[in-house]
């Protein structure tokens, strides 16, 4: 059996840029939560849909600043490959087993590129009659938008870099970083 190749070091300085902290991620998903308290009135659970792999962080973080009670559904699609840019299409690789008809949903996101996940996703649930249907995600970058997408929850809005950490890939590497950081 071959060896994997090595991870590259988690903390190097040559390839990694902290852009934004892990106090301030925390600080604005605390906002988002009490947010999202005083939106979300209502009796029932809401439904927080982890879009994987990449929104397992956020949504561990966002489930616990809400204070309504939660349950914790992920999806797994695919849209990336392994590459850095969008293939432009969208495949359901894990979807939910339970119903969300009725129910208040947000679907937790990592990040918004191109648009054309969330598109997909919000379409596709939205034919499964929840009561609403948000989506919040921890990053935005909007300069990259090929599909318009409303996105009711914003952690920042980043500039046109690819970033890693905090959830975030690049070829399954960086996602334990407590920050998120530029991939140089
Ligand atoms: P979209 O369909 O183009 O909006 O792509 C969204 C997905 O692409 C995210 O859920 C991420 O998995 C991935 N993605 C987009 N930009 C980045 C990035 O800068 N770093 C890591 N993953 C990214
Ligand atoms: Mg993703």
């Amino acid at each position: 059996m071959s060896n994997p190749a090595p991870a590259p070091a988690l903390r190097d300085p040559a390839t990694l840029r902290v852009l934004i902290s892990a106090d301030r991620i925390h600080q604005r998903i605390a906002e988002i939560g009490q947010q999202i308290d005083e939106d979300l009135v209502g009796d029932g659970p809401i439904y927080l849909i982890g879009i994987l792999k990449g929104s397992f962080i956020f949504m561990a973080d966002l489930a616990r600043a809400i204070r309504r009670s939660a349950r914790i559904e992920f999806m797994g699609v695919s849209s990336y490959g392994r590459g850095k840019s969008s293939s432009g299409e969208v495949r359901v690789l894990k979807d939910l087993d339970v119903s969300i008809a009725g129910a208040d949903v947000i679907i937790v996101e990592d990040i918004v590129d191109s648009g054309i996940t969330l598109t997909y996703l919000k379409s596709l649930l939205e034919t499964r009659q929840p009561r609403s249907l948000r989506i919040a995600t921890l990053l935005d970058k909007p300069e990259r938008r090929l599909r318009p997408v409303e996105v009711d929850y914003v952690g920042f809005q980043i500039p046109d870099e690819f970033v890693v950490g905090y959830g975030l890939d690049f070829a399954e590497d960086y996602r334990n970083l407590k920050e998120v950081c530029v991939l140089e």
